[in-house]
């Protein structure tokens, strides 16, 4: 069911400077940022050859990420990214299996224009998991 790793996403407290850390620390490419209303984040995203990584800060009030930072002032590891072919058909499995799919179980468009889900850490060995449709 899984397909490639699209992303793994680091909150953090600063976009700009986590753009500087990846920009001229890390000498990686960075895209323009983005508002993401829907999801309450702000995000860019670095360019791999074989991956990309999210970096995500805090958009407006009560972002989904607002509890985290307040735990990870300085930023961490917030979700990884999995490609699915079918988004209705992997949801469908992973509650059949007793995962639990998070908000509404409805798929949301994600930053790439793509529907998104997210699954609960707890029931995925402690890691906040985003399903994307390839
Ligand atoms: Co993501």
């Amino acid at each position: 069911m899984l397909g490639r790793l699209n992303h793994v996403a680091i909150a953090v407290p600063d976009l700009a400077a986590g753009i500087a850390v990846y920009q001229n620390t890390l000498g990686a490419k960075v895209s323009a940022p983005q508002d993401e209303p829907d999801h309450g984040v702000r995000v860019v995203f670095v360019e791999l050859p074989n991956t990309k990584i999210e970096l995500l800060e805090p958009l407006g009030e009560g972002s989904p990420i607002a509890g985290f930072l307040e735990k990870n002032p300085a930023g961490g590891i917030h979700h990884i990214c999995y490609e699915v072919d079918d988004i209705i058909a992997a949801r469908d499995h992973l509650q059949a299996q007793g995962a639990r799919v998070l908000g509404d179980g409805e798929p949301k468009i994600g930053a790439h224009k793509k529907p998104v889900l997210f699954l609960h850490p707890k029931d995925l060995c402690g890691t906040l998991v985003e399903l994307e449709q390839a």
